[in-house]
């Protein structure tokens, strides 16, 4: 897969989606479904975008103990996803089991990345509220290591971070960002952000851009001036 732009579907219901993704007439973007929609909706709004002709990224977030993570994945990889994540805060044996879980008996399996730190994570909140003192950055390349040697594909974090995961796990090794916003756009709840071109520029595989594209009064632009942005 090369470098895109995937649209965060945050959305209440299946009609609010559908009518977003009516206004791309003849596009096919990738898209996250996560939490909101996919429990608003369940399954059946991963198959009806996946039956639409989308790339799915499954933005689950899984963190829970190996074995409930596994059984919990091996029902996940029937939904026939490109990708799905689960928190490596979950540790190396649960992310092996994730792995297995999601496996299926023909050996394939959708794309598994792991989150670091969430992008609206500071280094204060850290500190704070979990009481990890490392510098985030470090933390973050430990987080992206252990999620490597556990057999992932990438990681999500920031997009600041991507070239220190690259240099600790390898080029292969992709790294999936939110935290995007365009250079004259509000940044919300998000802390560590750049651009799409900062993204691009810091090598980041895939893009992840919710609010600056939804919220925008015109949506397709928005989404072409991400992808423009960042891929050109
Ligand atoms: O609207 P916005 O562009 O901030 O959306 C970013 C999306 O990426 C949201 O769906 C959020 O849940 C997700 N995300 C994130 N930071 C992470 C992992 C996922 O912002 N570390």
């Amino acid at each position: 897969m090369g470098k895109d732009v995937i649209i965060a579907c945050d959305f209440a219901g299946k009609q609010a989606c559908l009518d977003f993704l009516d206004k791309f007439t003849g596009r096919k973007p990738f898209v996250k479904i996560g939490m909101e929609l996919f429990y608003a909706e369940g399954p059946q709004m991963v198959r009806e975008l996946k039956a639409r002709g989308h790339k799915i990224f499954l933005d689950l977030k899984l963190h829970d103990i190996p074995n409930t993570v596994e059984k919990a994945m091996a029902v996940l990889s029937k939904l026939e996803v490109d990708m799905c994540n689960v928190h490596a805060a979950g540790t190396a044996a649960m992310m092996e089991a994730a792995i297995r879980g999601l496996t299926r008996p023909d050996g394939t399996r959708p794309l598994l990345i792991a989150v670091t730190q969430l992008t609206s994570t500071s280094q204060e909140r850290m500190e704070r509220d979990l009481l990890i003192a490392q510098p985030l950055e470090e933390v973050v390349s430990h987080y992206a290591k252990t999620a490597c040697n556990a057999g992932l594909d990438g990681v999500v974090c920031s997009p600041l971070e991507a070239s220190q995961v690259k240099t600790a796990c390898g080029a292969a090794f992709l790294t999936v960002t939110p935290g995007v916003r365009f250079a004259d756009g509000e940044s919300g709840d998000q802390v560590r952000i750049t651009t799409p071109e900062g993204a691009k520029a810091l090598g980041s595989d895939y893009i992840v851009v919710g609010r600056p594209i939804t919220d925008a009064p015109d949506p397709v632009a928005a989404y072409e001036r991400c992808l423009k942005e960042f891929t050109d």
